[in-house]
């Protein structure tokens, strides 16, 4: 397996580890090329050799360790039975959730709906552009599904927490849970080298809640991965303490956002740190780029750290600055 595998078992790698969130997606003209004659982006996700082509697109341009499947978080809602489309400028809009109706689906419906998705991890770890190279699953964190399932929409354009008020919450939380535990199980056994779990909307949660909705199952979730002998990095973004979550949680390795402090979180977490770095720093010129760039190689010179950003690749982003950027952080001494 690859460098990010070694770096995350405290093996000594002759270079940093790199791969970045969103790293097949609308910046590079080779996606907006497929995307434009496939409009539907679920169907994409569950176009086994599209969707194998596009995860794969990144490392044939970039020196980088990892691929990332081509795929998305709420394909779980989908194979729910949740409606889900992506509009132009919008988003992700779900339907209705019809709790009853979701806890009656079956292992067998959802698999049926995900077999795409299993089939392209199969065939996208045994290409040989991921020789010695590690292929990222992932799945969404229950609380962050919640939100989309709930909200119907990203947050982002509105959110009011009252939307939890009134449903039977540990029935939903304990069918995401079991959903997740089979897909990543499906990606494992298809060759899925380590998985990471995107809490992207942990941020928005109060403290008083982190146990309930965020801790526990979580924690669940990072013992089923273990258990199936792989390694699990957790980007719980925007939350106040990384250092209670990753007490907590014992993932394999924490993904930090953009607003953690790197000189404190290095001397406050043992475990391997991933990323940081502002994707708005890749729109700078070259200089200030890796001037950022370098403040992180530094700080986190002497410990376990995989090189990624803290938040995903944004769509104005110049492939030619993820070149340089790559180049610097594989040639840094
Ligand atoms: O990282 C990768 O390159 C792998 C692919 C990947 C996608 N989504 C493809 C995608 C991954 C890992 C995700 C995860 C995901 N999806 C998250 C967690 C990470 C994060 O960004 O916080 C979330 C919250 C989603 C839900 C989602 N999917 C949203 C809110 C959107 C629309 C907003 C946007 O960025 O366009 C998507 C669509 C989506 N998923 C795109 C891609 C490449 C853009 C599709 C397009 O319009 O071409």
């Amino acid at each position: 397996m690859g460098l990010l595998k070694d770096c995350i078992n405290n093996k000594e790698t002759n270079t940093i580890p790199i791969w970045f969130m969103r790293q097949a997606g609308r910046y590079l003209p080779e996606f907006r090329d497929i995307r434009s004659k496939n409009i539907d982006f679920i169907k994409l996700c569950l176009n086994p050799d599209l969707s194998k082509e596009i995860t794969l697109q990144p490392l044939k341009r970039f020196n980088i360790d990892a691929a990332i499947i081509f795929s998305d978080i709420l394909l779980i809602p989908y194979a729910l039975g949740q409606k889900l489309k992506f509009e132009k400028n919008f988003g992700p809009k779900l339907g209705d959730l019809d709790i009853e109706r979701i806890v009656n689906i079956t292992d067998q419906e959802i698999l049926e709906k995900l077999e795409p998705v299993y089939k392209l991890v199969n065939t996208t770890s045994n290409d040989l552009l991921l020789n010695n190279k590690d292929l990222i699953g992932f799945i969404g964190a229950p609380w962050t599904l919640m939100v989309y399932m709930l909200n119907k929409k990203s947050p982002k354009r509105d959110f009011n927490l009252e939307i939890f008020n009134n449903i039977n919450k540990n029935k939903l939380l304990e069918k995401i849970i079991q959903t997740q535990k089979l897909h990543i199980k499906k990606q494992v056994e298809n060759g899925a080298s380590i998985i990471q779990i995107f809490d992207s909307w942990a941020g928005l949660l109060d403290d008083k809640y982190f146990s309930e909705y965020i801790y526990n199952p979580t924690k669940e979730l990072v013992k089923y991965v273990k258990s199936l002998g792989v390694e699990v990095i957790c980007f719980p973004r925007g939350i106040k303490n990384y250092k209670e979550y990753s007490d907590k949680i014992e993932p394999n390795a924490i993904s930090i956002d953009y607003e953690v402090d790197p000189n404190i979180i290095t001397n406050q977490i043992n475990i391997p740190i991933q990323g940081g770095l502002d994707p708005k720093c890749l729109l700078l010129d070259e200089k200030e780029m890796l001037n950022n760039a370098k403040k992180y190689l530094e700080i986190f010179k002497n410990r376990q750290y995989i090189f990624n950003l803290g938040h995903g690749m944004l769509p104005e982003t110049n492939p030619n600055n993820v070149k340089l950027l790559v180049d610097f952080v594989k040639s840094y001494k």
